[in-house]
């Protein structure tokens, strides 16, 4: 075993070991028995606003069960803003449906409601509506068109929790939502996610996809071997519907549980570091920060930049960061390609998976120009400092930097 860990003590500040401590001497360490799962599900379903919360084992496994509790299904067609990460695609292709891809607005970097209508065909099935570093797309225009055309909306909030929209929590505005608790999260447990649905059809049906179709897994409820007696007789029938095992572990339950209690302050800690930033960047007119319209809260998953400065630095994208981190700037990172342009879909490796449906489903560069061209511009820089000196300090470098170049 590797004993190097890099420390991290800033990240359990809260009741995260008593809470594991508590699981280890449980009886049950799965879902299936345990009370950490459900009652994370509970708590995070209360504060956001929904009736129904199931956890998953991440944030890709959620999107896999949402389309599939909406309905997608072989050949449908699922829209996806095509500035995203890849996992809005790989679910698609998991749920055997076409992905298609919607282009963005340039300052946002969310899908594009002016270009979603022409996308729909009479296969389309949902719309996987993405709040892109932790800003809500423009749900109004986007739920207009999908309610017009019978189509489902999925709100992808992975990088967004307590984000809003107009004053709706996000979480709250679409059909069906997803949240992931990855290593990088506002809320982490190293690797999780939740459904949070008002519907009760949609969230058994995540149930029972995410928990091997169990036929007594119910909407609220994720436990199933409470009665001995039932499963202690050879005559029982146990499943009803098809299910994989996407179950959240008691012990990341159990984190994730202890990082909500502190949400509100980590959540804060994301938004006050990003306007640290935000403010040196003021004066440059090559920094260009993601736009957050009126009326929107943006909760910083990162901050997304757009760098426009070769001309006036003489400098690359890549050169740039070099420099800033030369002078002891933190690096920031390059937005992942448009999923189209990965291999796995620009080679066509998804379509071994069902070739009559993929046949003739083929992806050329230039299909979302927008996105293509701010991709190469967007820098994630980092949010997640927990002490708001260090980023004053690394955001001070930065302007050092844009003073250079006046
Ligand atoms: C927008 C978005 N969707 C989905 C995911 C997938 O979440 P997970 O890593 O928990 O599978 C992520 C995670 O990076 C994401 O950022």
């Amino acid at each position: 075993m590797n004993k190097e860990v890099m420390k991290n003590p800033s990240k359990y500040l809260g009741n995260e070991l008593k809470y594991l401590e508590k699981v280890l001497e449980g009886e049950s360490w799965s879902a299936t028995g345990g009370s950490w799962t459900i009652g994370l599900e509970q708590a995070f379903s209360k504060r956001i606003g929904t009736k129904y919360g199931v956890a998953f084992n991440s944030g890709t496994s959620t999107l896999h069960a949402a389309l599939e509790a909406v309905g997608v299904g072989a050949g449908d067609e699922v829209i996806s803003p095509a500035l995203t990460v890849i996992m809005d695609s790989t679910a698609t292709f998991a749920a055997n449906a076409i992905p298609v891809y919607c282009d963005i607005v340039e300052d946002t970097f969310n899908l594009d409601p002016d270009k979603l209508e022409a996308l729909i065909t009479p296969k389309t099935k949902a719309i996987i509506a993405v709040a892109l570093y932790g800003l809500s797309p423009d749900y109004d225009r986007i739920l207009d068109i999908a309610k017009r055309h019978h189509v489902a909306v999925i709100e992808d909030n992975a990088q967004a929790v307590l984000s809003s929209y107009k004053g709706k929590m996000l979480g709250t505005i679409g059909d069906i939502s997803s949240f992931s608790f990855e290593n990088t999260k506002h809320i982490s447990c190293g690797e999780g996610g939740m459904i949070l649905t008002d519907q009760e059809e949609y969230a058994e049906k995540c149930r029972k996809l995410g928990g091997h179709g169990f036929k007594n897994l119910r909407a609220e409820d994720g436990r199933v071997r409470l009665n001995q007696d039932m499963f202690q007789n050879p005559d029982y029938k146990r499943h009803d519907a098809l299910g994989w095992n996407y179950r959240m572990p008691e012990f990341t339950a159990a984190v994730a549980y202890a990082q909500l209690e502190r949400v509100d302050e980590l959540v804060k800690l994301r938004q006050e570091s990003a306007k640290i930033f935000m403010d040196v960047m003021k004066t440059c007119d090559y920094l260009i920060p993601q736009k957050t319209p009126d009326g929107y809260v943006n909760s910083y998953y990162s901050l997304g930049v757009r760098y426009l400065g070769e001309e006036k630095t003489g400098k690359t994208w890549q050169e740039f960061r070099k420099e800033y981190v030369d002078i002891g700037g933190d690096g920031y990172y390059g937005a992942w390609s448009v999923p189209y342009l990965e291999p796995v879909i620009s080679e066509r490796v998804f379509a071994k998976r069902l070739p009559g449906i993929y046949e003739n489903v083929r992806y050329e560069h230039g299909l979302c120009p927008v996105a293509e061209r701010v991709q190469k511009q967007i820098m994630q820089m980092k949010t997640n400092y927990r002490d708001l000196e260090l980023a004053k300090r690394k955001a001070e470098i930065l302007f050092s930097l844009i003073r250079k170049y006046e």
